[in-house]
């Protein structure tokens, strides 16, 4: 079994049934192409640090499902911590301490000015890497100051 493909498809799902509409604050769309394409760049930073690569992937896969539960931008990474937690308990694919980080990385990834764990700093570096890929203002100066640290890791 491959569970970052697995999680990414029970993911894809969970989207499938939500509702589109214009009050989200970003579209579905968005929420599937950013979920894929940040666990790319999470993977490729965790194998970077030298840190598990399949974690990494995971936790980008499901940070913000906070928000692709509710719509909204606003507190998205605290109130989608205990919805997270229980999707990863749901599919028996994570011990506990594993759904424990994988949960706190949701929690906090918005707060990009602050220092956490290996699991968390590469969720919110690879949030604003693919954010920044697709275009997305990167509004806030801690967004901006880790993008040019991340460029320069990756890029020298
Ligand atoms: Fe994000």
């Amino acid at each position: 079994m491959n569970r970052l493909f697995e999680i990414q498809v029970k993911l894809l799902n969970k989207i499938n049934t939500c509702e589109d509409n214009s009050s989200r604050d970003h579209s579905l769309d968005w929420e599937r192409i950013h979920l894929v394409s940040c666990a790319k760049v999470g993977e490729l930073l965790a194998l970077k640090r030298g840190e598990n690569a399949e974690l990494a992937a995971i936790a980008c896969s499901i940070h913000d499902y906070g928000r692709i539960l509710s719509g909204k931008q606003n507190n998205h990474a605290e109130e989608g911590y205990g919805p997270a937690k229980e999707f990863l308990a749901e599919t028996g694919y994570f011990n506990e301490e594993e759904t424990e980080m994988l949960s706190q990385a949701v929690r906090n990834h918005s707060s990009k000015e602050k220092v956490g764990t290996w699991l968390e700093e590469i969720v919110k570096d690879a949030d604003v890497l693919d954010c920044y890929q697709y275009g997305l203002p990167l509004e806030r100066e801690e967004q901006r100051k880790r993008l040019s640290f991340i460029v320069k890791e990756l890029v020298g």
